[in-house]
């Protein structure tokens, strides 16, 4: 039987054709992002913690992803873009419990 996480984090890996206006998680490396989230908490013993699920677009802004978002807080992340960024979201939010301001999206990019 697995623990009950108790953060989740989903990273948006949306694939959208070149040119879309959109565009995408994708094309912005989210597959690095996810596999470095994977690394990371495993690397912190965070594992049954903390869950890390690969999924499609998060709702925007899609344009500036990687899109990251944590539940239960409903935190949503825009510009995820390296292990800097990763690391201060597991360390700061997921293990401190304080969301990475310089990372959150707008509360009006949820309307
Ligand atoms: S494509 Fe990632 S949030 Fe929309």
């Amino acid at each position: 039987m697995l623990p009950k996480p108790q953060k989740h984090v989903f990273v948006c890996n949306q694939v959208r054709a070149p040119g879309h206006p959109f565009g995408s998680c994708s094309e912005k490396k989210a597959e690095d992002v996810f596999m470095t989230f994977m690394a990371e908490v495993r690397a912190r013993g965070l594992d049954g913690r903390v869950q890390v699920t690969n999924t499609g677009c998060l709702g925007g802004p899609c344009s500036m992803g990687p899109t990251v978002i944590v539940y239960p807080d409903a935190v949503k992340y825009h510009k995820v873009e390296g292990a800097a960024d990763i690391v201060a979201i597991i360390e700061g939010h997921l293990v401190g419990g304080v969301p990475v301001e310089r990372l959150k999206v707008p509360a009006e990019a949820w309307s």
